[in-house]
């Protein structure tokens, strides 16, 4: 029997891609280019499963070849916003995501950021390189204490829980936090985090914003020009989860009118372009969506997509179907 044909979209840990070819007739993106859109059809088209990342855009006029051969879409990652799930569903393609294993690093992404933004770490570093530190006084890059502070979070999902964690028993921190759906103590695990009712009570309250909602339709522009005015104008906004949560033109506006004080983000509206307003501001760090990046993790979500790959292969329902 002739072994499934699989596209990578792009490279993966070398120790998952031998695994993957153990099992797989596996085509490699030799060189990792994002693909284009005529490249995803051409995989959708050429391989019975199509192993995608976030920076795929699988909208339904990817999705509308003419034969799809592929029945699944593999995704490395938890977030699927770039897939059009209806559409994938809609021509019977199954799709799979990777939860659970990025939890941990993308928390302390979380942290980073804002341990980076309220001690202007960022800065420093820059000035340091630029040969301009003239040394210690008591006037110098004076930030914000972290420790003690309230923090706010927007999902308390996983990555939501696992910051909330870090926040209380590590720095002491107050959290508060809103969640669409009730969470059930159970998964509380002994935090003592407070529902709010709204977003916006969040945002009122907290010193520090952390969102960790899905991005897509539902959360386009959650965080606007008229939500960035809720937060208290010392406070920070944090955001690891999608960059379509947050209008950076407003948020742009918020910082260069001292609305907020500043904010760390991981991802962008239109990754890799970062808006140019707000890379020419000195309060805000911005990281190249490194969350998940750590080698534990890279290696922990490929064997994680495999699971799913392989289960649907036997025939079995993949652990991690979410359409
Ligand atoms: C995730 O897993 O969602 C990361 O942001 C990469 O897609």
């Amino acid at each position: 029997m002739s072994r499934p044909r699989i596209v990578l979209t792009r490279r993966w840990p070398a120790a998952v891609e031998q695994r993957l070819a153990e099992r797989y007739e596996v085509v490699v993106n030799e060189d990792d280019h994002p693909l284009s859109p005529a490249e995803l059809r051409d995989a959708l088209m050429s391989a019975d499963a199509v192993l995608t990342t976030v920076s795929d855009r699988i909208d339904a006029e990817v999705l509308a070849v003419d034969a799809p051969r592929a029945k699944v879409l593999v995704n490395y990652g938890v977030g699927f916003n770039h897939i059009d799930v209806a559409a994938a569903t809609a021509r019977g393609i199954v799709v799979t995501n990777t939860p659970d294993v990025l939890t941990d690093c993308t928390a302390d992404l979380a942290l980073t950021l804002m341990l980076m933004i309220a001690r202007r770490a960022g800065e420093g570093e820059r000035e340091v390189r630029a040969g301009a530190w003239s040394g210690w006084r008591p006037t110098h890059l004076v930030g914000s204490r972290v420790s003690g502070k309230i923090l706010g979070l927007i999902g308390m999902g996983r990555i939501g829980r696992a910051v909330a964690r870090r926040a209380q028993f590590g720095f002491g921190m107050q959290v508060l936090y809103f969640n669409r759906s009730p969470v059930p103590a159970s998964e509380l695990e002994g935090l003592d985090a407070r529902a709010c009712h709204s977003v916006e009570e969040v945002l009122a309250r907290a010193d520090f914003v952390s969102l960790h909602c899905p991005g897509g339709v539902t959360n386009r522009h959650l965080i606007n020009r008229e939500r960035l005015a809720h937060m208290q104008r010392h406070a920070f906004l944090i955001n690891t989860a999608r960059g379509d949560v947050v209008d950076e033109a407003a948020l742009a506006w918020a910082l260069t009118n001292g609305i907020i004080a500043g904010a760390g983000l991981d991802v962008y509206e239109a990754e890799p372009h970062v808006n140019e307003d707000l890379l020419a501001l000195p309060n805000v760090v911005l990281l190249p969506h490194l969350g998940s990046a750590t080698e534990e993790t890279r290696v922990g979500m490929g064997l994680r997509a495999m699971q799913n790959l392989d289960a649907f292969f036997d025939g079995r329902t993949p652990p991690d179907r979410v359409a």
